[in-house]
């Protein structure tokens, strides 16, 4: 079973669509198996988007990503990471097609609604970042 993270960006929460997404998630047969409600560091987020460093997006995607609260989730599935991005679409919302989760609730690559990681890699990279062991259902 492969795990992968995933975050609800800011604005998720006001736009009270947390539940929808979730569900998109769920009903796809992915497993939540660890899910938490938090405001991130700069410190955290520098690190998470470290391969983005020295990017022309870099600063303002931390100072975005610190700007509300997040929800942060490690799921779970069969070929999870690609299952998950797939499920996304691409990280510009307008290269993305209805029926994804970015096509049908984003509008600008920067507040694109989702992360999700994108290489077995880097699930364990980022999972290991925000989440204990003990906090994740084995
Ligand atoms: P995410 O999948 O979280 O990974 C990196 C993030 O940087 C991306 O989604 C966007 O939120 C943000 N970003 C802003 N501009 C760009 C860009 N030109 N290319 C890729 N990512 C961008």
């Amino acid at each position: 079973m492969e795990h992968t993270l995933c975050i609800f960006k800011p604005g998720v929460i006001e736009r009270r669509i947390v539940g929808e997404i979730l569900s998109r998630i769920e009903r796809s047969g992915l497993a939540i198996v660890a899910l938490k409600m938090q405001q991130l560091t700069q410190s955290q987020c520098q690190t998470h988007y470290a391969e983005h460093q020295g990017k022309p997006f870099f600063n303002d995607v931390v100072r975005y990503m610190i700007s509300a609260p997040v929800v942060l989730l490690v799921v779970a599935g069969i070929d999870a990471v690609t299952h998950l991005r797939r499920l996304c679409g691409a990280t510009d919302p307008r290269q993305s097609p209805p029926g994804t989760i970015r096509g049908d609730y984003a509008l600008e690559i920067q507040n694109n609604v989702i992360h999700a990681s994108d290489s077995v890699a880097s699930a364990a990279r980022e999972i290991k970042l925000f989440f204990t062991t003990s906090e994740i259902r084995s």
